[in-house]
């Protein structure tokens, strides 16, 4: 039957406040786990995060004391859903593991959403932006060989491939066209709305998490990767927020945002195979519908519509965390040679994107490309995970 969380009756505001023992989360066994278990809490985490960041620059906009009032109650629940949500990561495993879950959840939960938008040109910038995530969990993959001895495929578990997606070096364009045209917000299908969320603030996590990480390597190589691949994460953030539609007010945005928390828990409790990291989506899932309930009173009030108007009169088909081979593979055959002009796509390399190029490079090979070299002369090979053949676009594995 189809879940309507407009309809549905949460858990009241009052009673969500949780003690520090119910905050003390049990943490999924690293060794054991369902890799996208993990996933699915990185994820929720940077939800919960952009909940949590939303509703502070809503309130700095708020001059009425009783809303900020109420905004804070919300938030201060928000924030209590992230700690439970980001410490059932394990803190046995290192921050390039983490690094390494966290572009697997940005292969298969964008190439999710590539899938499953309905919009031409929404789809588009997913397909584009999926490439390069896909590239820096290879280049990720060989820092991890080559520091920590290990492989990739301890963590991906063979349900993500691990080979060169469009080269890292590649991304650095001129930030003028990482700029996107957003969807209109009369006309757009809702769950287009979820989806812009959704890889917007799965990608801002991405960002904040190796601005703040890279630095704590001594490795040179890993420190120089992380800055690398975190101004491609600036830019991947700059795509995806362009594509939301800033003509929607405040209240309508945090109407979205609490509508799109209710998706994704609601999503994920129903895919997910571990019972207790299942019972923390229902749980945090009842406290979401309080918090759209409250979204939309703000948004009757302040906007004078009513919530069906912008919302779905249902949730649409679950978000599914699985394996997207074949999709990526037809993508690297079609698409690996793009780049971005304006708001639209090129396949030529034309005047602003070289100079940036050159301007970024200096001349020397950046960290992306290095890091293969590098474990190339230190494990004889480099690292890929190729389980459905050969590279589609011909880029040949090299000893
Ligand atoms: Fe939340
Ligand atoms: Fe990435
Ligand atoms: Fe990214
Ligand atoms: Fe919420």
């Amino acid at each position: 039957m189809a879940f309507d969380p407009l309809q549905q009756r949460g858990i009241p505001l009052d009673e969500q406040l949780r003690d520090w023992r119910e905050l003390n989360v049990t943490p999924i066994d690293p060794d054991h786990a369902d890799p996208y278990t993990r996933c699915r809490i990185i994820t929720m985490n940077g939800i919960e995060v952009e909940a949590v960041l939303f509703s502070h620059q809503l309130a700095r906009h708020c001059p009425d004391l009783e809303i900020k009032r109420q905004l804070a109650r919300v938030r201060y629940i928000e924030a209590q859903q992230q700690k439970a949500v980001n410490w059932l990561l394990p803190g046995s495993s290192s921050v390039l593991e983490t690094t390494i879950a966290y572009e697997q959840v940005a292969v298969d939960l964008t190439a999710w959403v590539a899938r499953m938008e309905p919009d031409d040109y929404l789809r588009q910038a997913y397909q584009f932006g999926v490439l390069e995530d896909f590239d820096h969990l290879y280049r990720y993959a060989n820092l991890y060989e080559m520091i920590e001895h290990r492989k990739a495929e301890k963590i991906v578990d063979n349900l993500t491939e691990v080979m060169p997606g469009r080269p890292t070096y590649l991304h650095h364009r001129d930030p003028m066209d990482n700029v996107r045209q957003p969807y209109e917000r009369s006309v757009t299908e809702p769950l287009s709305r979820l989806h812009a969320l959704t890889i917007m603030s799965a990608e801002q996590q991405t960002m904040n998490f190796y601005m703040n990480v890279g630095p704590m390597y001594m490795e040179p190589i890993a420190r120089q990767l992380y800055q690398e691949i975190g101004m491609v994460e600036e830019e991947h953030v700059t795509h995806y927020e362009s594509l939301v539609d800033p003509g929607e007010s405040l209240w309508e945005q945090l109407l979205n945002h609490e509508y799109n928390e209710c998706y994704l828990y609601y999503s994920f409790m129903e895919t997910e195979s571990d019972p207790k990291v299942k019972n923390i989506w229902e749980l945090h899932l009842n406290m979401e519908l309080e918090h759209l309930r409250l979204a939309a009173e703000l948004f009757k009030r302040f906007d004078g519509r009513d919530p069906d108007q912008v919302l779905a009169p249902a949730l649409p088909p679950p978000v599914t965390f699985e394996p997207n081979k074949g999709y990526i593979r037809e993508l690297l055959a079609t698409q690996i040679d793009c780049t971005t002009l304006g708001t639209g796509y090129v396949r030529e390399a034309h005047e602003r994107f070289t100079r940036m190029q050159e301007a970024v490079m200096g001349g020397e090979k950046p960290a992306s490309e290095r890091v293969i070299d590098d474990n190339r002369a230190i494990s004889g090979r480099e690292y890929r995970l190729e389980t459905e053949g050969p590279h589609p676009a011909g880029l040949q594995f090299s000893r």
